[in-house]
């Protein structure tokens, strides 16, 4: 649910639309992006849009979280990407895929790209008619901040910054399935932080290094010295707290370990236009 919200512009890098709400944990966000076309009602591209988003959640053979489908051909061939986070069970996964897809529908009616982020980023769900597998996506995204300030910056932005540093090589070098990793750190006697980083497993290591740098980067321009931060791009995800906000990662078949995406990529690296919930 997007609660009303007052709109202040800031001067960032480039320049924001800046939105101020509560610190909600259940912030639905949605792109819907006509910069690809329109489509209308009954016409093939709707047709392959929806048989492609009636069958995500159908893929029980997945349980890795990631959903990588394209359907129809030539112009009217829809690629779509589905993401959960690490912690969440397969089941819990497919269903959160399956009412993204009714609500993303609902939100962006005619417009052949669109992003959807449902209840933040438990997990996200995201179409275009162009090729979007293997690819940076970096114009779409926003951030969100808890109000509170650290009480020690240095000391707190240190350990964040080794954390992330170090959740990102991991994530990075994760295989094909996933490119997740959690972890906290004590930033003091008194204050643990509790991270957690994501990239689409169809970037390569180094592109998913690049995205998560960017992301990370973002931090101190939208929300310095802030207690709790995500930023969330279409192709990957960062979040901290002071307080445990992840479950268990879900396990992968050890049997099965398929390489790293190696392919060469292209970076959609158009200064991005982003969304921040103070
Ligand atoms: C898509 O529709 C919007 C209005 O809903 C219009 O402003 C825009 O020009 C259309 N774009 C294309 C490429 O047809
Ligand atoms: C779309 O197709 C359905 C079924 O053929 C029809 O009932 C409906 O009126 C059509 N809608 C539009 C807007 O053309
Ligand atoms: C998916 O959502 C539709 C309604 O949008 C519902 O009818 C269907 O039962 C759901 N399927 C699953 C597996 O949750
Ligand atoms: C946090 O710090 C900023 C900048 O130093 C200050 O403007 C703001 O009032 C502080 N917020 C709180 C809740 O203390
Ligand atoms: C990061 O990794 C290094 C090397 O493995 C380790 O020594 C350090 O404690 C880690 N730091 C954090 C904040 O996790
Ligand atoms: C979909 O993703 C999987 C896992 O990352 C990858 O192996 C596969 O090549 C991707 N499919 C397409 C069409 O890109």
């Amino acid at each position: 649910m997007v609660i009303p919200m007052a709109a202040v512009s800031c001067m960032l890098a480039f320049l924001l639309s800046c939105l101020i709400s509560r610190a909600s944990a259940q912030v639905t966000h949605s792109y819907c992006d006509n910069k690809e076309g329109n489509y209308t009602i009954n016409s093939t591209y709707y047709n392959n849009l929806n048989t492609l988003l009636s069958k995500l959640s159908s893929h029980t053979e997945i349980n890795y979280g990631f959903y990588n489908f394209s359907y129809g051909q030539n112009n009217d061939k829809v690629n779509a990407i589905g993401l959960c986070r690490g912690d969440v069970e397969p089941d819990e996964c497919r269903r959160c895929l399956n009412d993204s897809a009714a609500t993303i529908t609902q939100l962006c009616p005619n417009q052949k790209e669109a992003y959807l982020w449902l209840k933040t980023n438990e997990c996200q769900l995201s179409y275009s008619p162009r090729s979007i597998f293997g690819v940076v996506e970096s114009f779409h995204w926003f951030s969100m901040k808890n109000s509170h300030n650290v009480t020690e910056p240095d000391k707190f932005n240190k350990a964040l910054s080794n954390l992330m540093k170090n959740l990102t090589v991991v994530a990075a070098s994760g295989d094909s399935r996933r490119k997740y990793a959690t972890d906290s750190v004590d930033a003091s006697t008194l204050q643990t932080i509790y991270g957690l980083v994501q990239c689409t497993p169809d970037l390569s290591e180094t592109d998913c290094n690049r995205c998560l740098d960017g992301a990370i980067y973002e931090i101190s321009s939208c929300c310095a010295n802030k207690k709790g931060v995500r930023v969330v791009r279409p192709s990957c995800n960062i979040r901290f707290e002071t307080y445990s906000f992840y479950g268990q990662t879900t396990k992968l078949d050890p049997d099965v370990i398929p390489p790293s995406p190696s392919s060469p990529s292209s970076f959609n690296n158009i200064p991005a236009k982003g969304t921040c919930y103070c």
